[in-house]
């Protein structure tokens, strides 16, 4: 038989147990960018791009960061792809810079459409390691259009800070969607 003491001790046992449980959970809630981050490559970029976000620093779970960094990589390939046909304006004189534009426009469009937009249908199938492939691809096209410019080397080409964002972007989509692969965080 229990004793009345014994139940006690139980109780108490039973209620910091939840409030240990409580504390773990608020500072994963607290650290969960930092924890994500910790874990993947591009520590930095990956701490700078979700810390700006509102949304990721309300988030609670990596999934629901993966989501947010993969609309992130289409809200700002979307916007480049704006960009191109006033770029194009501008270069109308030159033939190469606008053949090299033509194809930077259809490299964006595909990684918004059969990449970065893939991954997030891939998401909801919880299909992590073709969304991570996806992810990966959709960065590497902001590469491709760079080297569309290889031919004016050195100097830079007009969407060179945009290539850049969109491959660090890409970077770590694919970073963040890896962790949804372990059982990690
Ligand atoms: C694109 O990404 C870069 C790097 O994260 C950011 O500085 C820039 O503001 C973004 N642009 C848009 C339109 O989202
Ligand atoms: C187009 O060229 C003008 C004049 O050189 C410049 O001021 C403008 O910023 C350029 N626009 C783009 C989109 O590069």
């Amino acid at each position: 038989m229990i004793s009345l003491s014994c139940l006690a001790l139980l109780l108490v046992l039973f209620l910091a147990n939840q409030c240990a449980v409580s504390v773990l959970v608020q500072e994963k809630e607290i650290d969960l960018i930092e924890k994500s981050c910790e874990l993947i490559d591009g520590y930095e970029e990956c701490v700078t791009v979700l810390g700006s976000d509102p949304r990721a620093k309300k988030s609670t779970d990596v999934k629901e960061l993966a989501y947010i960094i993969l609309d992130l990589c289409i809200v700002n390939a979307t916007d480049t792809l704006g960009e191109i046909p006033k770029l194009q304006e501008n270069y109308s004189k030159n033939g190469q810079i606008g053949e090299a534009l033509s194809s930077c426009a259809m490299e964006y469009q595909r990684a918004i459409n059969d990449y970065f937009g893939e991954a997030i249908k891939q998401l909801g199938t919880s299909s992590y390691q073709e969304a991570q492939y996806s992810a990966h691809i959709g960065g590497a096209l902001g590469t491709s259009c760079e080297q569309e410019f290889y031919f004016q080397a050195p100097a830079a080409s007009p969407l060179w800070s945009r290539n850049h964002d969109l491959a660090v972007l890409g970077h770590v989509a694919e970073g963040i969607v890896s962790l949804l692969r372990s059982n990690e965080i």
